[in-house]
């Protein structure tokens, strides 16, 4: 995923190349055999895919909506959601085994058609619409900036603290005996990504303001997981 947000594009542009990015990144996956190596790509396909369906669902789709038929947006949700189920999986992971490739795969396949449907009906009528696609292009832009940097703040405090020896929250459900950090980390980010991801139940657009608030739930869950 291009993380660098310094250059405009307009909003299909941007979208594009964050698709592209994806598929990079499934490509590279593919290639891999170790585990480790393997885990580390699928988290950052979770992070681009939770980062690019969000400002999606916040700021593209609603400024569509009008522009082409419902169903085609709400479809895309729909889509949107069955992703976020199985990238939620994926992260919840403890090890690349057989299931995670599996997953992994049909996240793909899932991603795939629900790129070639954008690229082929809802991006195209957003240029029939006439929207100000440089507009929307910087609204996503800095949006998406500021999540990449949350949800990456996020990890890396919850990696932190899962991998610190002296990590003992006071409140139960902390690190257990035995539980590598790797492990802890890898628990605290799913259960900590599900939280700041868009709930299932979450298809109202939200708004600027979000991210922080979305930070202090993962902190919570962090030290007072369950
Ligand atoms: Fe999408
Ligand atoms: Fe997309």
């Amino acid at each position: 995923m291009a993380d660098d947000t310094a250059t405009p594009q307009d909003a299909i542009a941007l979208l594009k190349a964050d698709h592209r990015a994806v598929e990079g990144l499934f490509g590279e996956f593919e290639g891999l055999s170790d585990p480790t190596d393997k885990m580390g790509v699928a988290d950052r396909i979770c992070l681009a895919l939770r980062v690019h369906t969000q400002i999606e669902e916040e700021i593209f789709y609603p400024a569509l909506r009008g522009h082409i038929e419902e169903k085609e947006i709400d479809e895309a949700v729909v889509e949107h959601r069955s992703a976020k189920a199985l990238i939620s999986e994926i992260e919840a992971a403890g090890g690349a085994d057989a299931m995670f490739d599996a997953r992994v795969q049909v996240l793909k396949e899932q991603i795939e058609s629900h790129v070639k449907e954008e690229e082929t009906e809802l991006f195209p009528a957003a240029k029939r619409a006439g929207l100000d696609l440089k507009d929307l292009g910087a609204k996503l832009a800095e949006r998406k900036a500021t999540l990449l940097r949350d949800y990456r703040s996020d990890l890396s405090d919850l990696r932190a603290a899962a991998e610190h020896p002296s990590f003992r929250p006071e409140s139960a459900g902390g690190m257990q005996p035995g539980e590598t950090g790797g492990e802890a980390a890898r628990t605290a980010s799913a259960d900590g990504s599900k939280t700041s991801g868009l709930q299932p139940d979450q298809d109202t657009p939200g708004g600027a303001g979000a991210g922080p608030k979305e930070s202090d739930q993962v902190k919570g869950r962090s030290a007072a997981p369950g």
